[in-house]
Parts: C-alpha cells; sequence; structure tokens
C-alpha cells in the first residue's frame, strides 16, 4: 500500500513510518519542517535500512499539494501535520486556525479530486474537555478549552460531514491520550526546542541539567497524591496503533481512543523516571497550570477488539527511552 504521511518527520509520525517500513508499505513523506528536522529521514534510513520519498512542502499550498497527489497515486493517508502546542494556540489563535484547518481542507480536497478513499486522523484526548467520569469511552461528550484542541474538534466534524456525503470513504479518527518514549535505538524521539511544555521532555531536560527544576503543576488535585493523572503511552505501541487501522479491514468512521487505559501522577511519573535511570530529578511544587484537569485516562476496549489494538511497553520504558534519546542526542 503506498501511504502518505503529513508530518512524518514529527515525533509520532517518524516513529510511526519506520512501523509502516517494517511492515514493507511504500511511505511517502510531506512535511515543511516547521516543527522537525530533515535529519530525520537518514535517522529512518539507519532504522529500517530504506530511503523514504519526501517533499519539504507545506500543506497548505493547494497547487503543491495536487502535484504530489497527481505524481504518487496514494491509496491511503495518515494526516499528523499540524501544530501542537496548546499555550501558543491561546496566544496565536489564527495561526492554529489557519495551519491546522486549511492544511486538512487541502488534504480532504485532493482525496476528492484524486480518488483516495482512506485516511487516518490524529486527533487527542483533548476533544473530552473536563470527563465527568473515568475511563474515557468514545461516546463522552466532547467540548475543548484551547484553539489547538478546538482545531482537533473541528477537524473531526469536518471528518464526520464529509464521510456522510461519500459513505465508501474510509475514516479513522485516532484521539491519543498522552505520547512519551522514544524508539529504542535512541535515533528518533521528542526534544523540543527551548523550554518544554509537557511534562516528560521538561523532565529529561532537568535529568541532562538543561533546565534546574521541574514545576509540579499543583499537588491539590482529586488524585492519589494530588498530582495529576494522565494515561501516558509508549510511542512505540501509540506507532503501532497506527498500523492497526491503516490495515483494519472495518470500513466506514471510525473513532478510537489509543492509551493504556492506566493513569499515572505527575510524582509517580518523576520517582518511576529516577528509579530505572538512577538520576535525580530536582522539582519543586508550584501552583496549578491554567487549564489542567484532575484525571484523564483512556477506556481502550474498542480499539481492542476492533483493531487488536493492546500496549506492550510498560512505564519503565518509556522512562528509559526518553531519557536514552535526549542522552545520545546531546552534545555534552
Ligand atoms: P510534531 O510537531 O512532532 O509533528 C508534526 C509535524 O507536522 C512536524 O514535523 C511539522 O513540521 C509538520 N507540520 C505542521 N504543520 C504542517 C503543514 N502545514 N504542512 C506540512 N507539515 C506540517 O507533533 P507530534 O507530537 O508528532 O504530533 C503529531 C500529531 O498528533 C499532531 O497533529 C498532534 O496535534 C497530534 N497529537 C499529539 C499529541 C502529543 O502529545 N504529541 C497528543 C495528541 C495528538
Ligand atoms: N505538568 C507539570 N509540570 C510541567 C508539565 C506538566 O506538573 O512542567 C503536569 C500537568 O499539570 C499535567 C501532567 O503533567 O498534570 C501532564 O501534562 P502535559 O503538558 O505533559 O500533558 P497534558 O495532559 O496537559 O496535554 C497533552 C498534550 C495535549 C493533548 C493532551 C491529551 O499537550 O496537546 O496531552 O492527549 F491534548
Amino acid at each position: 500500500m503506498k501511504v502518505l504521511v503529513t508530518g512524518g518527520c514529527g515525533y509520532i509520525g517518524s516513529h510511526t513510518v519506520v512501523e509502516l517500513l517494517n511492515d514493507k508499505q511504500e511511505v511517502v513523506i510531506v512535511d515543511n519542517l516547521v516543527n522537525s528536522k530533515k535529519e530525520v529521514l537518514e535517522k529512518i534510513k539507519e532504522i529500517t535500512g530504506k530511503e523514504v520519498k519526501f517533499y519539504e512542502e507545506d500543506l497548505c499550498n493547494l497547487q503543491e499539494l495536487k502535484h504530489i497527489f497527481e505524481k504518487e497515486k496514494f491509496d491511503s493517508i495518515i494526516h499528523f501535520a499540524g501544530l501542537k502546542a496548546v499555550g501558543e494556540s491561546v496566544s496565536k489563535p489564527l495561526m492554529y486556525y489557519q495551519n491546522n484547518l486549511i492544511s486538512t481542507l487541502n488534504l480532504l480536497e485532493c482525496m476528492q479530486e484524486f480518488a483516495v478513499k482512506k485516511i487516518v486522523f490524529s486527533s487527542s484526548a483533548t476533544v473530552y474537555g473536563n470527563p465527568k467520569t473515568l475511563p474515557i469511552k468514545e461516546d463522552f461528550p466532547l467540548s475543548t478549552t484551547n484553539p489547538y484542541g478546538t482545531t482537533k474538534l473541528m477537524i473531526e466534524n469536518i471528518l464526520t460531514d464529509v464521510y456522510k456525503a461519500n459513505l465508501d470513504y474510509d475514516i479513522t479518527v485516532l484521539r491519543y491520550f498522552n505520547p512519551i518514549g522514544a524508539h529504542k535505538s535512541g535515533l528518533i524521539g521528542e526534544d523540543p526546542n527551548g523550554i518544554p511544555n509537557n511534562l516528560m521532555p521538561y523532565i529529561v531536560k532537568v535529568a541532562t541539567n538543561k533546565l534546574p527544576v521541574l514545576n509540579i503543576y499543583g499537588n491539590d488535585y482529586n488524585t492519589v497524591d494530588g498530582t495529576g493523572v494522565r494515561d501516558y503511552i509508549h510511542v512505540l505501541d501509540l506507532a503501532h496503533g497506527h498500523l492497526l487501522a491503516l490495515k483494519n479491514k472495518k470500513t466506514g468512521l471510525k473513532i478510537y481512543n489509543l492509551g493504556t487505559g492506566r493513569g499515572t501522577s505527575v510524582l509517580e511519573l518523576v520517582n518511576k523516571f529516577q528509579e530505572v535511570n538512577h538520576i535525580k530529578v530536582n522539582y519543586q511544587i508550584t501552583k496549578r497550570r491554567d487549564g489542567d484537569i484532575d484525571a484523564c485516562y483512556a477506556n481502550c476496549d474498542k480499539a481492542k477488539e476492533e483493531l487488536g489494538f493492546t500496549t506492550k511497553y510498560t512505564l519503565e520504558d518509556m522512562c528509559k527511552d526518553s531519557y536514552n534519546y535526549v542522552k545520545k542526542n546531546t552534545i555534552q
């Protein structure tokens, strides 16, 4: 199968490309490198022994995108490309709406023009807002608290409408929980520039002395130890979920949670990281971060039943692999 992977140089995209290549799928990446680097392509080659075809292009450029579709004749699409920083989306909402929505609309227009009927879309647990009960199931009410989340929900709604008008389309929406970890080789992973927003990249920066102290945002939540609880999933398990979604025989519009079903608090994650990596992480408790919720973890029964999705990596693996990647790629 010839698969277009948008955003394939990014964190989750690059791990998924490796998974697809190992499964002998033919992959073409389109990425404008706004949040990734071209060197990822060499790393992918080093891991898989395979060259990936790459277009450095912005999906918002419809004419260029059409040329790529005309030339490549894709069978299916996995759509990762998008901007993802929650805080930045609050200060630059137009940038988020423009990039995330226009890129997706252009992709859908190309699908129609070039008769590509299968797409897998990267959504997020953020579309559940503040859930009333846990674990979260796919049919829970949806709401968002920031422009980034709203782009995800809007795209889900657009996909639903497009499906209603094209019942022969095969659309899978994957709602990710909190991806962390990295490829076992330490060649690809996540190491954002500047000060990270997300917990694991921040822990790793403190562990590698790039930042002095981790701020734990609140210890008065209604959770096991007062710190926020999330469902951390190894990026390799998440990548495998995409392969399953791509090969799934069930057609139509399908929505799946991809998580582990287990909640872990901030303190539990920090302690596990220290224990498995034999390193101290300085932290202090500070006030809550605006918009954060107490707890969020998935019910993944639907993905298990319909996709055969299960996770195989533990929290230990996630902590070890995140640290290994950054250690290996840090110039001391
Ligand atoms: P990432 O930033 O590492 O990867 C996204 C890639 O898309 C980058 O390589 C970027 O250069 C590219 N891109 C962005 N806009 C583009 C455009 N207009 N044209 C072409 N390329 C473009 O992010 P990620 O963590 O790999 O996330 C992948 C997807 O999963 C995103 O849609 C994100 O919103 C979603 N998601 C991520 C998380 C998470 O915690 N990482 C959680 C839920 C959902
Ligand atoms: N946290 C800290 N200190 C930090 C960073 C985070 O204490 O420096 C805490 C947060 O308060 C929260 C937990 O760690 O309790 C996880 O926070 P992250 O920022 O890593 O993740 P979020 O659950 O807030 O959000 C992430 C992505 C969203 C996505 C969501 C669900 O950033 O885009 O997961 O998939 F929507």
